[in-house]
């Protein structure tokens, strides 16, 4: 049930599911020991409604570490939510950017590239499914 959630990122066999929640609850530290990995989700796993996610804006699941957009209506696209700057959780979705705050990385929200901060890379891709009203780990 592992495997293509994490996109050409190293897969981080000391952290699961529970180690990352643990994580999160620290992730205003500097050095979280997080190699910028998502979470691993069983495909078909329900991450949220279409309802949830607004035109131009997202939602970040942060269990989960995945950030989902909505750059055009009915497009939904899905990325780490993990910033490539130092690893911390992107903050929030607003206008087409996904947006960190911590040292002010931007993202596009249609594909994930840098627009502007510190940020090294893009944000790595998550498949995802649409199945009726809701989004589902693909
Ligand atoms: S961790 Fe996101 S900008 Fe530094």
């Amino acid at each position: 049930m592992s495997g293509p959630l994490v996109n050409r990122r190293i897969v981080f066999s000391g952290l699961g599911a529970l180690g990352v929640a643990a994580a999160l609850a620290g992730c205003a530290g500097s050095d979280s020991g997080d190699d910028g990995a998502s979470a691993e989700v069983d495909a078909g796993a329900e991450l949220a409604s279409t309802s949830e996610i607004p035109v131009g804006g997202g939602l970040i699941l942060t269990a989960e570490k995945i950030v989902i957009t909505q750059p055009v209506e009915g497009t939904f696209r899905a990325f780490t939510a993990v910033c490539t700057h130092q690893s911390l959780t992107v903050t929030s979705v607003a206008d087409g950017k996904i947006l960190c705050a911590n040292h002010g990385s931007s993202y596009s929200a249609d594909s994930g590239e840098v627009e502007g901060g510190p940020a090294p890379s893009a944000l790595s891709k998550v498949e995802i499914d649409v199945s009726g009203d809701k989004i589902l780990a693909a």
